[in-house]
């Protein structure tokens, strides 16, 4: 069975019950999955993983959850070759229309330069705003999700991204 580990940083609480949503739906779709909370593992616990999941939420403009600001050094000096590496953020996009879901991209510039396989960019439509560094090309990087505004998607939206991700984890 393949595995994925997901990693996520959360201030409140939101990202956390998001990512164990997430989890869910790759159990549903025959994947093991490890979940750990960024504040509390090793990064060689990250690179035991071949298909990895990180996530985060934003505190501000091109500000990562608190707990990343830890590792961010030497989460750029990780190597990611070989393996398949897909983001998600969380933000909202009412209160922060120009640095929506900005941590997201963040993330995004750390790994961008790594040998890792990124896969899980995901559509701007259906969202709101003006401006989010977690767009590029058009896209986000990774999965964008506003449990403050649009908690009724967050199902759906996960459901969809986590069928993409099938097809390019192995
Ligand atoms: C101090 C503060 C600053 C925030 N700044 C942004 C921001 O710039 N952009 C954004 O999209 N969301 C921003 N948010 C919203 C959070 O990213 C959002 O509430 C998220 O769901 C929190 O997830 P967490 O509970 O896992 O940390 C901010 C929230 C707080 C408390």
């Amino acid at each position: 069975m393949s595995s994925v580990g997901i990693f996520y940083g959360s201030n409140g609480g939101a990202t956390e019950s998001l990512a164990y949503d997430i989890s869910e739906e790759l159990i549903r779709s025959g994947f093991k999955v490890e979940i750990m909370d960024i504040a509390e593992v090793s990064l060689k616990e990250v690179e035991a993983f071949d298909n990895i999941i990180i996530g985060t939420s934003t505190m501000g403009m091109r500000v990562l959850q608190d707990d990343w600001e830890d590792v961010l050094d030497r989460i750029s000096n990780m190597s990611f070759e070989g393996k398949n590496v897909a983001l998600f953020g969380t933000g909202n996009q009412e209160i922060y229309p120009d640095t929506f879901a900005d941590g997201l991209g963040v993330l995004f510039d750390l790994i961008r330069n790594s040998d890792a396989n990124l896969v899980g960019q995901w559509s701007t439509d259906g969202y709101k705003f003006r401006e989010s560094n977690a767009v590029v090309d058009k896209k986000f990087v990774g999965l964008v999700l506003d449990d403050e505004t649009q908690h009724n998607h967050n199902k759906a939206r996960i459901k969809d991204w986590v069928k993409q991700l099938t097809v390019s984890f192995n």
